[in-house]
């Protein structure tokens, strides 16, 4: 049995993932702002410190999985820049502050970033903003989101974190430490995340047509996502690595069929 690390671990996708590996026999150690173990606010550096050294202390020094499912979307007011830093930094900071963590366990370690099929599915979203967070100065990336409406910020901040995923899974600190580092895209997953934007008449708006691009004709269950990151984190997920696996419903096959996979132009 493992021992696994999971933010966002109060609601949602984190919920139901921890609520599975806890009923395979796994130890869970769950992140977020209330109601776990490690309480810390992924926003902020202080509070990614905090977490990192809590989860460390409540795991020995010896992690075999890690998730990071704490996110938020956009909402009118909210600040572009608590995107920026939550879902991309409160992301890859915890990533590599567990590292040495995963580094240490003996029993197949894996970690698991959430994504969105945002990334594919948006149109036309700020690219400066991902290079900006790519770049890795919080306050630069922060001062960019601020000047974007935080409900076009998400995507970007997911991209980032999809491309954080690709160039770290294959690097000698994470594949060569014979950790698997992967990312999961979903679609729309009804879950509190959803609940809330559905409080909001626009953003309604856009969620009652964004779901007309689901082929399967419905929102998507955490539970659903939780049972792909569980085979990710699971020996059977042992070749994964890199990988940035889309669970949507057929939402990005409807709207860009032909764009991938793609034939490369050498
Ligand atoms: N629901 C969807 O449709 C959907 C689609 C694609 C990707 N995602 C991503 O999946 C992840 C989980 O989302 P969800 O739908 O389960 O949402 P959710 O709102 O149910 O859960 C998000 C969790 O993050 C925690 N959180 C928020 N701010 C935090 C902070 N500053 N510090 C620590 N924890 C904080 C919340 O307390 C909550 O428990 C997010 O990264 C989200 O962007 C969700």
């Amino acid at each position: 049995m493992s021992t696994i690390a999971i933010t966002g671990a109060a609601s949602g996708i984190g919920a139901a993932t921890t609520a599975r590996l806890r009923n395979e026999g796994h130890t869970v150690i769950g992140v977020d702002l209330r109601d776990t173990a490690v309480i810390a606010d992924l926003a902020t550096a202080e509070g990614r410190q905090s977490a990192v050294a809590g989860v460390l202390d409540a795991c020995g020094g010896v992690l075999d999985g890690l998730v990071t499912c704490a996110g938020l979307s956009g909402y009118p007011g909210r600040p572009g820049s608590l995107l920026a830093s939550l879902n991309y930094f409160g992301t890859i900071e915890v990533m590599e502050g567990l590292r040495p963590a995963l580094a240490r366990s003996t029993n197949g370690p894996s970690a698991g970033a959430i994504s969105s099929n945002s990334t594919t599915t948006a149109p036309n979203y700020s690219m400066e903003l991902v290079e900006a967070l790519l770049a890795g100065d919080e306050a630069a990336a922060c001062a960019v989101a601020d000047t974007i409406d935080s409900l076009v910020v998400y995507a970007p901040t997911k991209l980032a974190v999809a491309r954080w995923v690709r160039h770290s899974a294959i690097s000698p600190e994470w594949a060569g430490a014979g950790i698997r580092l992967n990312a999961v895209a979903p679609g729309m997953i009804a879950t509190p995340m959803i609940d809330e934007g559905n409080s909001d008449e626009f953003i309604a708006k856009q969620l009652e047509m964004f779901k007309q691009t689901i082929a399967l004709g419905r929102a998507g269950r955490p539970e659903e996502i939780a049972a792909l990151i569980g085979l990710l984190l699971s020996a059977d997920g042992g070749f994964f690595c890199g990988s940035v696996l889309f669970c949507d419903g057929g939402t990005d096959a409807l709207l860009r069929a032909d764009d991938w996979p793609a034939r490369w132009n050498l």
